[in-house]
């Protein structure tokens, strides 16, 4: 049976505080957490509760709010080097994800714009540019499922990493937003993918949304991309992404760089999908990426019974690897499909800003 959509995050706006779904806990448990401290909120970004570079953004915005409404600064000045405070804080969880950063210079961006005012009216000011950011990331993932649609024919294999869904966004989601598009439309298409150690993303995840959407669904473990390519099973790759440089050198998730490499050894397209939101400007290439670091632990003994590795065995966790442009079939984007040379592309579109 199909599943209702879940909710990601949610703003209650009777306590102010932020509602998420952990991911962390997912597929086994649906778990809802209520949040209105700064550091359980770092927390969750921290530890993939609220995950994928989109969701992040909106989670910082609403967060940066929420923590805004509990402030009892007398002045102006205090409210804001409260705020500041707050947006350094949550700003630091993770690097690579621009969403991150880009939706809280935008929070900052509107506080300064209001230091003339009564603090209760930046705060309500605050709560509504939060709820558009949302709003705007739930049109620009049904714009780029619109365009990602005209890339697929019925019967068609994609093979996706990580999670690019609506967990990772608002609805529908950007990689898997042509896919739960199509199943919306009658469209089947078979869905390969990769588990995406070590946290499993695409297992616990992908597979958890996509099953629940009726897709049909095959899950594989990550060094079983070229058999399944070379088989003829897969006709494009779909992947999300955490920051776009502006010569289109997209970070994703750890191995999505590899998959690129053997989809083009293999001839078969391999797609980015990419809100606006999350390219950056400021970054010219993939060089100026930085990339997450993460826990041994991750590798050595997460999500096994007994650790699968020695003890004290140095491990490398990059969580993030950049896919050079070269490999990338196009990009696509709220406002089109954008191709090579991308800073061409970008800049037509209006995307660098
Ligand atoms: O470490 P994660 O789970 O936050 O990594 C997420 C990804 O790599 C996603 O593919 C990316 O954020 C795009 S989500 C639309």
């Amino acid at each position: 049976m199909e599943r209702e959509q879940v909710v990601n995050i949610r703003l209650d706006e009777s306590t102010d505080e932020v509602v998420i779904l952990d991911q962390s806990l997912l597929p086994g448990a649906e778990r809802y957490l209520r949040l209105g401290g700064a550091e359980e909120m770092r927390e969750a970004i921290a530890s993939l509760r609220v995950r994928g570079a989109p969701a992040i953004g909106i989670f910082a915005a609403y967060a940066v709010y929420a923590l805004s409404s509990r402030s009892r600064a007398g002045s102006y000045g205090e409210f804001y080097s409260q705020f500041q405070k707050n947006k350094a804080y949550l700003g630091s969880s993770r690097p690579t994800a621009v969403n991150l950063g880009k939706m809280l210079d935008r929070m900052d961006a509107l506080v300064r714009g209001m230091a003339s005012r009564e603090i209760p009216e930046i705060v309500g000011a605050m709560r509504a540019e939060a709820k558009a950011i949302h709003g705007e990331d739930i049109d620009m993932c049904k714009a780029i499922s619109e365009y990602g649609l005209t890339l697929v024919r019925q019967g068609d294999g994609i093979l996706t990493h990580c999670n690019a869904g609506q967990l990772a966004t608002s609805r529908y989601g950007t990689g898997l937003g042509p896919i739960l598009l199509a199943r919306e439309r009658g469209i089947e298409l078979r869905v390969y993918c990769d588990e995406t150690r070590p946290l499993l993303q695409g297992a616990r995840l992908t597979a958890y949304e996509l099953l629940g959407a009726g897709v049909d669904t095959t899950l594989i473990c990550d060094n079983m991309a070229s058999i399944v390519m070379r088989e003829g099973k897969i006709d494009a790759c779909f992947v999300g992404c955490d920051r776009v440089a502006r010569n289109g050198d997209a970070a994703n998730k750890i191995g999505t760089s590899g998959v690129a490499i053997l989809a083009k050894h293999y001839g078969i397209p391999f797609y980015v999908f990419c809100p606006s939101s999350t390219i950056d400007p400021d970054c010219a290439t993939g060089e100026d990426i930085v990339i997450e670091l993460r826990a041994p632990e991750e590798i050595r003994e997460m999500f096994f019974a007994k650790p699968t590795a020695p003890e004290g065995v140095k491990c490398y966790n990059p969580a993030f690897d950049v896919t050079d442009n070269s490999l990338i079939t196009a990009i696509v984007t709220e406002k089109g499909i954008c191709r090579a040379p991308y800073a061409e592309s970008f800049g037509r579109l209006g995307l660098l800003r």
